[in-house]
């Protein structure tokens, strides 16, 4: 059973509609998204109304939360586009539609369990905050801490940086697994990428495509000067947001 795993879909309509055409040429049988679906980008309603559509799990990102309440600790280019997500999603009586989005947003769970495999936004240890960065490797303790609450595989996003960490205390970037990375016995950490808005200098949408065996990074090429563009028409986007998918950091 072949499973694609997206994540940090920041409102990016452009990048999510390549990334689902690229799914639907592949035999997938369901597609689960990590959360941060909305905040940073253009196009909230529509994404949303993508992934409530495709995936047959979401889970609670922590722009999703920080829409919802408020903000906390974010720098003020993602705190205003908080907010203005926020006014783009806030529902009316009179539209079913945008009822269902909210309360679509106000369930999503933090985490989600397979077996032994768990996906969570950012880490099994704090699903929705807590950063695993690639040089995080070297911190023993963290890794450590981490890898005792994972039975064998974790899925995650958040950092917006795709590559594996082993038990070994390496990361694996996807350059050196062209051809994919086995899933054997040993403990792993999946960080998928960011489908709109990478920031491993691969301005391409990233997420992964994985069976029982094996994991594969997907990147998808898609019409980034298009999102940077309404991200640079709306005021309350700092333009910044659209300069970066421009860059992929
Ligand atoms: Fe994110």
């Amino acid at each position: 059973m072949k499973r694609a795993i997206i994540s940090d879909v920041h409102a990016n309509l452009e990048a999510l509609r390549a990334v689902l055409a690229d799914i639907s040429r592949q035999e997938i049988t369901a597609i689960y998204c990590l959360g941060d679906t909305i905040g940073y980008g253009p196009n909230p309603r529509e994404c949303l109304d993508l992934v409530m559509a495709h995936c047959a799990v979401c889970l609670l990102g922590n722009h999703d939360e920080a829409v919802l309440y408020d903000p906390e600790g974010f720098s003020s280019a993602a705190e205003r586009a908080a907010r203005w997500t926020r006014k783009q999603l806030a529902p009316c009586s009179d539209d079913e539609r945008s009822q269902a989005r909210w309360d679509f947003l106000c369930r999503l769970p933090r985490f989600h369990r397979d077996g032994d495999r768990i996906f969570v936004h950012g880490s099994v240890r704090n699903p929705l905050s807590e950063y695993v960065f690639p040089e995080d490797v070297q911190d023993l303790r963290k890794m450590e801490g981490l890898f005792a609450l994972i039975r064998r595989v974790a899925f995650q996003g958040h950092t917006h940086v795709a590559g594996i960490f082993s038990s070994q205390l390496r990361f694996v970037f996807p350059h050196e697994v062209p051809v994919g990375y086995p899933l054997g016995t040993e403990k792993v950490m999946i960080n998928v990428g960011s489908v709109g808005q990478p920031r491993d200098g691969d301005a391409r949408a990233a997420y992964v495509v994985y069976d029982d065996e094996t994991v594969h990074f997907r990147r998808v090429p898609y019409a980034a000067q298009i999102t940077a563009d309404k991200i640079h028409a709306e005021q309350e986007l700092d333009d910044f947001l659209g300069d970066r998918l421009l860059a992929g950091h």
